[in-house]
């Protein structure tokens, strides 16, 4: 099984999100995975043109010569594909969605209903790859991800495809927090969990996925903590870039 990880944070391989990917992908090698992990921030992606080219005149390929062909193919290699994002305004990154748009060639230009009567497009000439869908939020709740969960089932059936993980993770920053370091060693085992889940099983479970929804601080009141953490922390940080 080959997987392909696609990192829509502007951090890359600082991003919280990595900490995320790197665990999940680590987990899915230990089962017997090929993996890759992309970080799109260093990528050169132009957003669609709204064009329609890749339908009309040269099937399978966008007008614009940058390194979307070659993103695609690894796209489209990939049995699983993990769509990896920061929340940004309760959605994925520019960089993510930009990514996502630019995947328009791998479908079909034509029309029909599916199962509910909807109408979407065919599917393209290729099979779209599973996903799972990765995402951290700045904001400690679960509820933050209400948009994603959304939109990972819309994208599963505009693909066509097979949705088969989705991993959540509010107060992001405490991933790379030192005075988290047993908690968050002990969710890194989770998502190692997570990832082998979806070579040995086709998906994560529904105990792992409970599990990864747990709040990182294991505490009732943990949005208050988190509160008055991060208020200091912000009073700390630009104190200190008004002094440099
Ligand atoms: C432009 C922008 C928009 C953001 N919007 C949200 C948001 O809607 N909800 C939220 O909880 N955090 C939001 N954040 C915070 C990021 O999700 C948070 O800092 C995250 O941990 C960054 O992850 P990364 O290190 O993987 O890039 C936003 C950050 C930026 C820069």
């Amino acid at each position: 099984m080959r997987i392909v990880a696609f990192n829509g944070s502007p951090r890359a391989e600082q991003s919280n999100t990595d900490v995320m990917v790197e665990a999940f992908l680590a987990g899915a090698q230990e089962a017997g995975a090929e993996v890759e992990n992309i970080y799109l921030a260093q990528k050169k992606i132009g957003h669609c043109l709204g064009c329609f080219t890749c339908w009309w005149r040269t099937p399978g390929t966008c007008i614009q010569p940058d390194d979307m062909d070659e993103l695609i193919a690894k796209y489209l290699s990939a049995d699983v594909a993990v769509f990896a994002t920061p929340l940004y305004n309760d959605n994925v990154s520019g960089i993510m969605k930009n990514f996502i748009d630019r995947l328009l060639p791998t479908g079909g230009p034509h029309f029909e209903k599916d199962g509910n009567g909807e109408v979407r497009h065919i599917p393209g000439a290729k099979r779209a790859p599973k996903f799972v869908m990765i995402a951290n939020s700045g904001f400690p709740e679960q509820s933050h991800f209400q948009v994603l969960r959304l939109l990972a089932r819309r994208m599963a059936r505009n693909y066509h495809t097979e949705f088969v993980g989705e991993i959540y993770r509010g107060a992001g920053s405490l991933l790379q927090d030192e005075e988290m370091g047993p908690l968050v060693d002990a969710y890194r085992g989770l998502l190692r969990k997570a990832g082998t889940e979806v070579v040995n099983a086709g998906r994560i479970s529904p105990e792992t996925s409970d599990h990864l929804e747990q709040p990182l601080i294991p505490a009732p009141e943990y949005v208050d903590i988190f509160l008055l953490n991060a208020n200091a922390y912000m009073d700390q940080v630009i104190a200190a870039n008004r002094k440099a």
